[in-house]
């Protein structure tokens, strides 16, 4: 689990492609470098293939190299467009949240890829920080990453001259795997600036007089009054978009937070089902990302959720998987609801899962080894079978020294009951595969039910 980055359920720019709302191109005329990139991206070609060394996502070649961790499993995964299906509970979400947001100017940026450079850097993200590795971030080159968070596409609004701006896309994580996390997910981003004037104030900044130090309250140059107007515009703008969505009736609460592109920053959490859920992250921007894109005079905040998980709560949806589902039932009871409508999902009762445990021993020099690998070849094997993997045993062998893990995998599918005999040949692939991708060597692998 990554520290910073919240809401988990927690880029050029080669091609980076934008589209807006009703399919007009990106608005801004002003900004060369980011014109050239734009142009209409049309999801349903054929425009990802992979062979043994070369591999095409969203219509562009790569060539694999020791940072690539992009699956055939995942990939299509980027066409499917949840965003804009007919009677899909993520397309509501994301017409009320444009709906309530609609003096903010939107932008889609339909294609994932993006730099690591945009990803991270220009957010001022640590280049030691553990989002940034292979374990957390699909890589398909060294150069070009599927987008983590929907943050990333602040440089390109700010570079563009937009400073008040709302973005909804799909993000890419490689993560846990349990009823509220998928590696494939979707992030809402907003983002608001503001003048002295509009705060009513003299100045954004510290007097002269005043010390230019980072407190708990407020940055180096901004005030703690113009800091403590624009979190109140954040807090209220978070509060009352939340009882848009969710009606009156729900507990929240404030904690401070951290994240490396606010200060400060805060999480919003909700009460939901006997826990508090972490929904949205957000805060005051730093100012060294405005100055890096020539914003001066203003001060500005940014926020950020993921949409499954207000989704999961706004409809009762009681595993991530169902969002990709096929299941017609599934549907069905989307048809006729309107973005703005409360509707309370109707769960078909689950089927048993079937268990089975999985222990291997790392190779020796195994630091690389992260959960995440194992996780990511589930998918890859199981595919949405795999409703979720726990890493029960991790101990290193007194005498030998050797490290073995045991995870258990529960497989259930959202349709339909599963045999043990099919989940066992399951099983078995994803055995072969962990040795031979990772040269682990496979110690038991039992069903446990
Ligand atoms: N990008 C963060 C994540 O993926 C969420 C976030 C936090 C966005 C704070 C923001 C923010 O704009 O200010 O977890």
């Amino acid at each position: 689990m990554r520290i910073f980055l919240a809401c988990s359920n927690s880029c050029k720019f080669l091609g980076h492609i934008l589209k807006c709302e009703r399919n007009l191109m990106f608005p801004c005329a002003t900004s060369p470098p980011l014109r050239q990139q734009v142009r209409y991206l049309n999801r349903t070609e054929t425009w990802f293939s992979f062979t043994e060394n070369d591999f095409v996502v969203c219509g562009k070649p790569y060539k694999k190299d020791e940072w690539t961790n992009v699956t055939p499993y995942l990939v299509p995964r980027i066409k499917q467009n949840l965003l804009i299906k007919k009677n899909h509970p993520l397309a509501l979400l994301s017409e009320a949240t444009k709906r309530f947001f609609d003096d903010y100017k939107f932008f889609e940026f339909n294609d994932p890829v993006v730099s690591p450079h945009d990803n991270f850097d220009s957010l001022l993200i640590p280049k030691n920080h553990v989002s940034r590795g292979t374990s957390d971030t699909y890589y398909l080159d060294k150069n070009h990453i599927l987008r983590t968070h929907t943050s990333v596409h602040q440089t390109h609004c700010l570079s563009a001259g937009h400073d008040k701006f709302l973005c909804i896309a799909d993000v890419y994580r490689r993560d846990a795997i349990d009823k509220t996390h998928y590696p494939c997910f979707h992030q809402c981003e907003a983002f608001d600036s503001f003048t002295a004037d509009q705060l009513s104030l003299s100045n954004i900044y510290k007097n002269k007089d005043q010390e230019k130090i980072r407190t708990p309250k407020s940055q180096e140059n901004y005030s703690d009054e113009a800091t403590a107007k624009v979190e109140q515009h954040l807090k209220k703008t978070i509060e009352n978009y939340v009882r848009f969505l969710l009606g009156k009736d729900f507990e929240f609460k404030w904690v401070d937070a951290y994240f490396p592109f606010t200060h400060p920053s805060w999480e919003l959490e909700i009460f939901f089902n006997g826990n508090w859920l972490e929904v949205v992250g957000c805060g005051i921007v730093e100012e060294k990302i405005l100055l890096d894109h020539n914003v001066s005079n203003k001060i500005s905040w940014a926020l950020g959720f993921g949409l499954e998980r207000i989704a999961m709560v706004r409809y009762a949806i009681p595993d991530v998987r169902l969002f990709w589902t096929d299941d017609t039932n599934f549907f069905h009871q989307f048809t006729g609801i309107g973005p703005m409508d409360q509707y309370t999902f109707k769960e078909i009762p689950p089927f048993n899962p079937c268990i089975n445990d999985m222990s291997f021993w790392l190779p020796q020099n195994s630091e690389n080894w992260s959960p995440n690998d194992f996780y990511d070849l589930c998918r890859s094997e199981a595919g949405d079978l795999c409703e979720y993997v726990e890493l029960i045993d991790d101990y290193v062998h007194p005498k030998t020294n050797r490290r073995s893990q045991c995870y258990r995998i529960f497989y259930r599918s959202c349709q339909s009951p599963l045999t043990k005999a099919f989940v066992n040949t399951i099983h078995d692939k994803i055995a072969q595969q962990v040795e031979k991708q990772y040269n682990v060597e496979v110690r038991n692998k039992l069903p446990l039910k």
